[in-house]
């Protein structure tokens, strides 16, 4: 079962998951999914992780080995209506981890739960404190300033919960439990798609916006530093760890990086690629003060001892051999 199914990662994971055809999808979004992805798709349905009722029936209709839990607010938007972002991104997981719960008492086996997590649990307390503070491991800065970071830190401790401490003082626990395993991506990049509502969508919707012919003002300052990650690395990563052995993990959360570039040099390999491409800088001070916020790299060691970790695209290889081609094409052709 994938939440939020029709989402950036969705569309990327969906296709994945369809070519390895190992696991039947039951697809769950808002809004109906595109053709092309629900015709990969076993069953979809409309709806929100918000309506108990609904995930009851699913409960009932299907059996549910595994969970992508997709479904989120990102990080700009939510700082625009903080109680809704929280009633979907924490609320709409206890209600799945719930769910989890239930599936793993009928089928008699574990659940896998797969919940990408955020850079943006991290807080770096200023700009000074993130120029020096090098890669940042699992366990720093956790003192997030958004309402969406907030919610990714609290559920990956109800994850915690779910998988090692649920109901630890009740005679009657289960033998089965939720597999909650998580990781923290960076920015995410893809060609086919484009964000809405986050806080590192300068990246994609520069790049986008360059192949489409239209000018694009950057809302992020030129020394701007987060890392980032191209979709297929994403994709492999949270299969990567949806397949991992249960022992090889030592803990429920894991940074994963690949490139960390400034928008200035993101700015200059896209004008690489689309010389024609009108950039320009207007800093909107509050989204910059939560980039300011977010680590200029991540400490994702643990991911690659345990799991193995390793992706394939760096910051070259993303733009000159993923992004640029299939943007270009896909632009081309429309
Ligand atoms: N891409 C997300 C955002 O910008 C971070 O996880 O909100």
């Amino acid at each position: 079962m994938i939440s939020g199914a029709g989402g950036e990662i969705g569309h990327g994971l969906i296709q994945r998951l369809a070519e390895e055809g190992t696991y039947s999808i039951l697809a769950l979004d808002l809004r109906p999914m595109d053709p092309e992805l629900a015709a990969l798709c076993a069953h979809t349905v409309v709806g929100t992780i918000l309506d108990t009722n609904l995930l009851e029936r699913i409960a009932s209709e299907y059996q549910i080995a595994g969970i992508f839990h997709l479904a989120a607010m990102l990080s700009t938007r939510g700082e625009f209506i903080p109680e809704t972002a929280h009633e979907i991104n924490v609320q709409g997981t206890l209600n799945l981890l719930k769910f989890a719960v239930g599936e793993a008492r009928n089928s008699g086996s574990n659940v896998k739960f797969i919940f990408p997590s955020s850079i943006a649990v991290y807080g770096l307390p200023d700009v000074a404190t993130k120029a020096t503070a090098d890669t940042v491991a699992e366990g720093d800065f956790l003192v997030p300033t958004t309402m969406y970071g907030i919610n990714k830190l609290s559920c990956e401790h109800l994850g915690r919960y779910y998988t090692h401490h649920y109901r630890q003082l009740a005679a009657d626990r289960d033998g089965f439990h939720v597999d909650f395993r998580s990781l923290r991506f960076p920015g995410l990049i893809s060609a086919f798609t484009v964000p809405s509502g986050g806080t590192s969508d300068y990246a994609p919707e520069m790049l986008h916006a360059a192949a489409k012919g239209e000018e694009y003002a950057c809302f992020a300052r030129p020394d701007t530093r987060i890392p980032f990650m191209a979709m297929p690395d994403a994709i492999d990563a949270l299969l990567g760890l949806f397949n991992a052995p249960f022992e090889n993990l030592s803990t429920t959360v894991y940074n994963v990086g690949s490139f960390s570039p400034s928008a200035e040099e993101i700015k200059a390999k896209t004008l690489a690629a689309f010389p024609d491409a009108r950039i320009t800088y207007e800093n909107d001070r509050q989204r910059q003060g939560i980039l300011d916020t977010w680590p200029a790299d991540v400490d994702d060691s643990r991911a690659r001892a345990d799991w193995g970790w390793n992706p394939s695209y760096d910051f070259a290889r993303a733009f000159d051999e993923y992004l640029i081609p299939n943007i270009r094409q896909r632009y081309d052709g429309a």
